[in-house]
């Protein structure tokens, strides 16, 4: 198969571009990267060399290049997105383009070459739910924040498509995704990274809230299986089973670490921060026959092993650009203050 892999520079992207190179021998892959903040070439340097594989700098919303590219291929996976909720409380203008904007661009190109598109979407577009539920796929989608009204945006564009054009879509829904090369403004890689610098982890609010936590290659091996096995218009939730409260997962990184609880600062919350996301996935367990291969301490470790054992790559990020230090400012700066922890 020959695949295009839109926002294959990124985190969960990259991952999946090993991945089929690893797994399918006659596929072939392009990347299509804007190389916006999050996107990142070091993510792709180890498959320099890699005759299956190009790389094309582009934006998913540019129609002609988009359109060009899908007639040459067999199936989009579309991993192109600004995924930040705190970045979308900051402005959404990003988040439009990319998430409604360049989803309707590839979709439009797929239908009018009849190809595939496989949507990565997210838990997010549920909304929140309280304890004790699960997200079926069949829910009502209820997005409370702009990166999740974007997200939805970008699915409700995709089932129009299905029921207007017949066009052959697939969405899957994710959860919380950790692992190596995640750009250090989420929580994990930024607390990590804090961490290692002995810098304060601000943890919002009272840090109850809830989240199930995913291995990127783990989730890039359930995109696999809904892109080449899943069914037609149908969606699939994500889901890893591993649900911990934020301050849990802290604490736990933390004795891993060998770093002092003392390094955690409660600062004010984020404005409609959604207390949990809990997806039911039996739907893909029993369709497709997927399950994680690794557990919730499995999946940490790993994320952490890889975030000590390459500073260059993080660093690079942290130090190497004034765009980083300017959103660590106007993100945290008074929220630190506000906690007295105005020196950091
Ligand atoms: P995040 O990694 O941003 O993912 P999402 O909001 O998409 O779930 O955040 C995960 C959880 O961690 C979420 O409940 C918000 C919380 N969080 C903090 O407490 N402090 C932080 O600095 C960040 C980035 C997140």
């Amino acid at each position: 198969m020959k695949l295009l892999v839109t926002g294959g520079a990124g985190f969960i992207g990259s991952a999946f571009v090993r991945l089929v190179l690893d797994r399918h021998a006659d596929d072939t892959v392009t990347t299509l990267d804007a190389l916006t903040y999050a996107g990142n070439p070091a993510n792709l340097l180890d498959l320099e060399g890699e005759s299956r594989h190009t790389f094309v700098h582009g934006d998913i919303a540019d129609v002609a290049l988009v359109d060009a590219l899908v007639a040459e291929h067999d199936a989009v996976v579309n991993f192109a997105a600004e995924t930040h909720v705190d970045r979308s409380l900051l402005d959404p203008t990003a988040f439009l383009r990319s998430n409604v904007e360049g989803v309707y661009v590839l979709l439009d190109a797929v239908r009018r070459h009849d190809r595939r598109l496989l949507q990565v979407s997210t838990d997010e577009v549920y909304g929140d739910i309280p304890a004790g539920r699960f997200s079926v796929e069949t829910d009502p989608v209820m997005p409370r924040s702009p990166y999740a009204a974007a997200k939805a945006g970008g699915e409700l564009f995709c089932r129009s498509f299905v029921i207007s054009h017949g066009t052959d879509v697939v969405v899957t829904r994710g959860c919380n995704t950790i692992g190596p090369r995640q750009y250090p403004e989420k929580l994990v890689p930024l607390f990590l990274t804090n961490a290692l610098r002995d810098h304060p982890l601000p943890v919002y609010g009272d840090g109850l809230q809830v989240r199930d936590w995913l291995h990127a290659e783990d989730h890039a091996v359930a995109i696999d299986l809904a892109l080449r096995k899943g069914r037609a218009g149908e969606t699939y939730n994500i889901g890893a089973g591993n649900e911990r409260p934020n301050i849990e997962v802290v604490k736990t990184l933390l004795a891993r670490l060998g770093k002092s609880e003392e390094l955690i600062v409660h600062v004010p919350d984020r404005p409609g921060h959604d207390r949990r996301y809990a997806l039911d996935w039996t739907k893909i367990r029993e369709e497709l026959g997927w399950a994680p291969a690794r557990d919730f301490t499995a999946t940490l470790t790993d994320t952490i092993d890889w975030y000590v054992t390459h500073p260059e790559w993080w660093a690079a990020i942290r130090d190497g650009s004034t765009a980083f230090a300017e959103y660590y400012e106007q993100q945290y700066g008074w929220r630190l203050a506000a906690a007295g922890r105005g020196e950091a």
